[in-house]
C-alpha cells in the first residue's frame, strides 16, 4: 500500500520567490502542497478543470489543474464560481513553456467559504470608478493587489530612509489645541453640539491635525534629526483628483539645516523610496506599466538617476509670463501658483521634478523664514510632472522677532502660541523641515490618476463610505 504523503502548507508568494531567489529549491524538495486562497477564474472541458487561485501573498495567481479522473467532486469543483473561499491539495510541478512557471495538479479541493453569481467582481475589467462604490470588495482585484502592496512597502521605505539614519519618529498629536496653520480648514473635534468650547471636553476648542510639523519642530530641536508619519485633515472643500480630506504626510523637520540642506533631504528621499519599490515591487510595477501608465518604470529610473532641477520662484514667473500659453489664471508675480502653473513648469519646460524656491512671503505661512529681499521666503515646493506639488517645505523663521512680527502682519493670534515662540528664545537653532504627501507620492509612483484610489477608504467632500 502506497504510504500517505502529508501535505505541506504553502503560501504561494513563497513559491514565486523560491522560483526567483533560490533557484527552485522549494520544487524539488516539496511533492503534495496544500495552499489555500480565493477563486479568481475556474473553466473546464468535461475532463478537465483549470483554476486561477489567488492567496492573497503576493499579486501573482497560481493554476490549479483537476481532472475528473483525479477527482472524486469533479463536477462540484467546475461549479466554484469567481469569489469563492477554497482549500486544495496537489502535486507541485514545474510548467516552464506554460504562461505560468508552475501548476498543482490537485487531488483534493474543498469548498471553504461560498460566493455565488451576485458577487460584484465578475472576471472582467471594472471601471475604478465603479470600484470606488465598493471599497469593501475592491482590495480584491487586481489594480488594488497593486497598489496597496506598493502603499504598504512605500511606507516601510520612509521608515527605512530615515531609521537608517538615525531619524527619532515622533508620533504628533491627531487631536490639537493650535490651530494657527490651517485657519478655517480644520475639522473641529467637540463632544458638545452648542459650540461652548470652555465647557467642551477639552476646556477649549479643538480640531483634528492639518499638520504635525509644529509639534515635531519642538522634537528637532531636542533630537536633531526627526520625522512624523501619521494621518492629517484637511476641511477644504477641494474636490480634485490630488486633494483628500483625511490623507498620510511624512514630516521630517531637521535642525541646525537650513534650505539647500532640506532640498537634498527631499531629493534623497524620493530617490530611495523609489528604488525601494522597483526593487521589491517588481510584479506590482509590471503591472502598474502596463494598465496605469504605459512606460511609468523608465520615467521613475530616470528620476533615479536625475539630479533635480531648483529654481527660484521668480524665474519660474518670468518662464510662465513668456511661454505665450494662455492659461485660464492669469500670470503675475506674486500669485499663488496655479496647479496649471505648476504643471506647465514640471512638464513642459523640465520635463521632470523641479524644486520652486523663494516664494513671495504673502503666500506662505508665517514659519518660514524671511529671505534677506524682505519679499520672499525660503521655501522650496517640490513639483512633479503629473502631479504638481509633492512636497511643500521650508527653512524656519528661527529668529525670536521676526517671528513674532510675522505672526502680526498675518494676524495670527500668539496665544496659545508661546510654546512654539518659546522655541526660539531656548536654543532655537536653524532648522528647516517639509511635508510630503504619501498619496500624492504613491500616485507619482504608480501612475494611478485618482487619489481616491490610492487609499483604503478615501474620505472627501461628500464622501466617507463606512
Ligand atoms: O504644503 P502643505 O500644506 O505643507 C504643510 O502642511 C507643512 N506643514 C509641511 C511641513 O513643512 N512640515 O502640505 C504638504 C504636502 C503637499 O505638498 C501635498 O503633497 C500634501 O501634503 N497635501 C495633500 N495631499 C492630499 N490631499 C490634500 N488635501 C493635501 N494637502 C496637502
Ligand atoms: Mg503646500
Amino acid at each position: 500500500m502506497a504510504e500517505k504523503i502529508e501535505a505541506e502548507s504553502v503560501l504561494i508568494s513563497d513559491l514565486y520567490d523560491d522560483l526567483l531567489y533560490n533557484d527552485g529549491a522549494m520544487f524539488k524538495e516539496l511533492d503534495i502542497v496544500s495552499v489555500e486562497g480565493w477563486v479568481k477564474t475556474n473553466r473546464d472541458n468535461a475532463a478537465v478543470g483549470f483554476l486561477e487561485l489567488n492567496d492573497g501573498t503576493c499579486f501573482k495567481s497560481c493554476q490549479l489543474v483537476y481532472s475528473k479522473d483525479t477527482l472524486e467532486n469533479f463536477s462540484e469543483v467546475t461549479k466554484f464560481l469567481t469569489g469563492c473561499g477554497i482549500s486544495a491539495k496537489g502535486k507541485l510541478v514545474l510548467t516552464p513553456d506554460a504562461k505560468q512557471p508552475f501548476e498543482i495538479q490537485c487531488t483534493e479541493i474543498n469548498l471553504e467559504a461560498p460566493c455565488d453569481s451576485s458577487y460584484p467582481l465578475q472576471k472582467k475589467r471594472h471601471s475604478l470608478e465603479y470600484l470606488r462604490e465598493i471599497p469593501h470588495l475592491r482590495p480584491r482585484t487586481n489594480t488594488f493587489q497593486a497598489v496597496m502592496r506598493i502603499r504598504s512597502v512605500l511606507s516601510m521605505a520612509i521608515h527605512e530612509f530615515y531609521q537608517s539614519q538615525g531619524f527619532v519618529y515622533v508620533h504628533a498629536p491627531i487631536i490639537t489645541a493650535n490651530d494657527a496653520e490651517g485657519a478655517g480648514e480644520a475639522f473641529i473635534v467637540t463632544t458638545r453640539n452648542d459650540g461652548d468650547y470652555e465647557k467642551d471636553f477639552f476646556g477649549k476648542k479643538t480640531s483634528l491635525t492639518v499638520s504635525g510639523q509644529l509639534h515635531v519642530e519642538a522634537y528637532a530641536l531636542a533630537f536633531r534629526d526627526t520625522y512624523t508619519f501619521g494621518p492629517t485633515f484637511r476641511a477644504e472643500p477641494s474636490n480634485t483628483p490630488r486633494h483628500a480630506s483625511e490623507f498620510w504626510m511624512i514630516e521630517p523637520e531637521i535642525a541646525f539645516a537650513d534650505l539647500n540642506d532640506n532640498m537634498q533631504l527631499i531629493e534623497d528621499m524620493v530617490r530611495y523610496c523609489i528604488e525601494y519599490v522597483l526593487k521589491f515591487c517588481p510584479a506590482e510595477m509590471a503591472f502598474c506599466n502596463e494598465f496605469m501608465q504605459k512606460g511609468i518604470i523608465d520615467q521613475l529610473q530616470a528620476v533615479v538617476d536625475s539630479e533635480f532641477v531648483r529654481m527660484p520662484y521668480t524665474e519660474a514667473i518670468d518662464i510662465l509670463l513668456k511661454s505665450g500659453v494662455d492659461f485660464e489664471y492669469p500670470v503675475e508675480w506674486g500669485m499663488d501658483l496655479q496647479s496649471e502653473h505648476e504643471r506647465y513648469i514640471c512638464e513642459k519646460v523640465i520635463n521632470g521634478p523641479v524644486f520652486l524656491t523663494d516664494y513671495p512671503k504673502d503666500i506662505k505661512a508665517f514659519y518660514m523664514r524671511l529671505n534677506d529681499d524682505n519679499k520672499t521666503v525660503a521655501a522650496c515646493d517640490l513639483l512633479v510632472p503629473g502631479i504638481g506639488e509633492l512636497v511643500g517645505g521650508s527653512q524656519r523663521e528661527e529668529r525670536y522677532d521676526e517671528l513674532l512680527q510675522r505672526m502680526k502682519d498675518m494676524n495670527i493670534p500668539t496665544e496659545g502660541m508661546e510654546w512654539y515662540l518659546d522655541l526660539r528664545k531656548y536654543g532655537g537653532v536653524k532648522h528647516s523641515g517639509f511635508g510630503l504627501g504619501f498619496e500624492r507620492f504613491l500616485m507619482y509612483i504608480t501612475g494611478v490618476s485618482n487619489i481616491r484610489d490610492v487609499m483604503p477608504y478615501p474620505r472627501t467632500p461628500n464622501n466617507c463610505m463606512f
